[in-house]
């Protein structure tokens, strides 16, 4: 690994990224390292998650503008009172993975988050990616502790380590 600053922008996604948003996510649930889902994603369902301004999606652009990976959130809770709370995912295609872009997408994130009005973003990893604990753990993440048996992946029981970053004012 090297500290070296990738050489990727990130920057919000737009409606010409959703084609490639939903390429890397899809490499990513085949990948089956990542998330419970196995149901890969239709472009017209990932187009569903730009827009909202408490939930934003950032990608990154390397050579070319060519989109290497993105970062996205989801709703936490519908009620009230968790509005301030998000769900994050970051994807990075696997042929640039281990280059700091997933590090160059959370350090955009963090900030795009707080400016949207989150006070606190969360996610649950499998214990064994260790790629996606570190990066958290770099950008302030806690890890909380083990949901057990949380879900099955290919009828296999796995456990997540929930994982919160407080933002903003939640900071104290
Ligand atoms: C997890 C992921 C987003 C990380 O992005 P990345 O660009 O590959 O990671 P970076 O190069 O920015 O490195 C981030 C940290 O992870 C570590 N890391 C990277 N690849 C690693 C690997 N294969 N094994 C262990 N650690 C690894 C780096 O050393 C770095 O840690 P450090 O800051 O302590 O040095 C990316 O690997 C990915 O898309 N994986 C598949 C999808 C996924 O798991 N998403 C997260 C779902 S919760």
């Amino acid at each position: 690994m090297t500290d070296a600053a990738p050489a990727v922008e990130v920057r919000p996604a737009t409606a010409d990224d959703v084609p490639t948003i939903t390429a890397v996510y899809n490499e990513g649930i085949r990948g089956r390292t990542a998330t419970f889902e196995t149901r890969e994603r239709a472009p017209d369902e990932v187009r569903g998650w730009l827009g909202d301004p408490r939930h934003p999606v950032l990608v990154a652009a390397a050579a070319a503008g060519r989109v290497v990976g993105w970062v996205a959130t989801s709703t936490y809770r519908p009620r009230e009172c968790y509005a301030g709370i998000a769900e994050f995912s970051v994807y990075v295609a696997a042929s640039a993975r281990g280059r700091r872009v997933g590090d160059a997408l959370l350090a955009a994130f963090l900030p795009a988050c707080e400016a949207a009005g989150l006070w606190k973003v969360l996610s649950r990893i499998f214990p064994e990616n260790h790629a996606s604990r570190r990066l958290c753990a770099r950008h302030g993440f806690r890890e909380v502790g083990t949901y057990e048996r949380h879900g099955k992946l290919d009828s296999a029981w796995r456990d997540v380590v929930i994982v919160e970053r407080l933002l903003g004012d939640a900071i104290g």
